[in-house]
């Protein structure tokens, strides 16, 4: 059952192009130029006259609300804010009869996730979720929904399923900003055109990372502490990535977005700390390079995720990792798949129970 793979995270790993595939299947019809999602088209009305879009998740599924906000201020230009929902529904929020309350999870289990659903459904906020599992609690009490079809996730930490949720946020904020005319639609032509190359690319990413990948994680088995750096869009993705790393390898590891770390972090560089950047050539790619070289200036080991070709900080690295050049918009769905493999392969050369980490649970059920 797991398809020849060692590990069920390597299966779910490699079958991102597939199930980001299968997420945008009969909703991305790039001839007719148009995202059918009946989910969001019923309820058009709510999402245009919200105020703001309130997206609460835990875990992963709260770094992909993070990229989410980045894309519906982009391109739906309407208000959101991300919370966790754990710390939402403790404070007594302001929820409005006019907001838009979208959870996003991939078990549409989650207790913390469930409840601060229910708080804003009895406040009077249209409720949306963004599952993996169809007919879960989450899915069943919200309002209106769409799927993520990523298909069964069984390793405990969260892969495909990320992905899967950044294609549809992708496609939610394409489609409001199509609709309340915030997107011409050159654009919005231009961007779905480029959201339907996803799945060739993603597996691109996967067959220029992964040897490279594991062969880097061979200098990493003892190391202690590591730090994820990205801009942009692609600070999320740094969050994402330590959190992979944290979850089944046990080291260590921060996310921060890359120009905070003057204002702390940079401390902490010396010749024992890795550091990865994600700096792809759309989005602050000169300020990235900076910051290598600031990191470079106190030996920091620099393992850079660049788009092939790359130059600038490809000289400077010490490792270099290249994925296939998407919009900036799109880059996290890419960067993801070398920080899963390194996350993955650090673990397997340590022993880890990669599948089953400790302490951890796929579904946490449980405030
Ligand atoms: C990380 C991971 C967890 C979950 C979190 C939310 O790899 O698996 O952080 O993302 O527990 O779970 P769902 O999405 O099921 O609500």
């Amino acid at each position: 059952e797991k398809g020849g793979y060692e590990h069920f995270m390597l299966k779910e790993i490699f079958e991102q192009p597939k199930s980001v595939h299968d997420t945008m299947r009969g909703r991305l019809l790039v001839e007719e130029g148009i995202i059918k999602m009946a989910g969001i088209f019923d309820h058009l009305e709510r999402f245009n006259n919200a105020g703001r879009i309130i997206i609460i998740a835990c875990g992963t599924s709260w770094h992909a609300g993070l990229i989410g906000e980045y894309l519906i201020e982009e391109f739906a230009r309407v208000n959101v804010e991300v919370e966790y929902a754990s710390e939402f529904r403790y404070r007594n929020p302001i929820i409005t009869e006019k907001d838009v309350v979208i959870a996003i999870s991939q078990s549409g289990e989650t207790a913390d996730t469930m409840a601060a659903l229910k708080l804003a459904k009895e406040k009077g906020a249209f409720i949306y979720g963004i599952c993996n599992v169809v007919d879960s609690s989450i899915a069943r009490i919200t309002d209106a929904g769409s799927y993520t079809h990523a298909g069964p996730e069984i390793g405990v930490a969260s892969t495909k399923a990320f992905t899967a949720q950044l294609t549809v946020l992708s496609l939610i904020a394409l489609k409001l900003g199509k609709h309340n005319g915030a997107l011409s639609n050159s654009e919005f032509m231009s961007l779905i055109t480029e959201l339907d190359l996803l799945p060739k690319k993603i597996e691109e990413a996967l067959q220029s990372t992964h040897d490279i990948t594991k062969e880097i994680a061979k200098d990493f088995v003892e190391t202690q502490n590591f730090l994820y750096l990205g801009r942009g869009y692609n600070f999320p993705s740094a969050l994402e990535g330590a959190l992979k790393l944290k979850e089944i390898s046990y080291i260590h590891a921060e996310g921060y977005p890359a120009a905070e770390m003057k204002h702390g972090p940079i401390a902490l560089i010396d010749e024992n700390m890795p550091i990865v950047i994600i700096a792809p050539k759309k989005g602050h790619y000169d300020k990235l390079v900076s910051n290598v070289q600031e990191i470079k200036a106190r030996k920091g080991k620099v393992i850079a995720v660049v788009n092939k070709g790359d130059q600038q900080v490809s000289a400077m690295a010490d490792y270099v990792i290249e994925i296939p050049e998407t919009s900036e918009c799109f880059s996290p769905i890419i960067a993801a798949i070398p920080l899963q493999l390194l996350a993955y392969y650090i673990a397997v050369y340590r022993g880890a129970n990669v599948d089953q980490p400790r302490n951890l649970a796929k579904s946490v059920t449980v405030e």
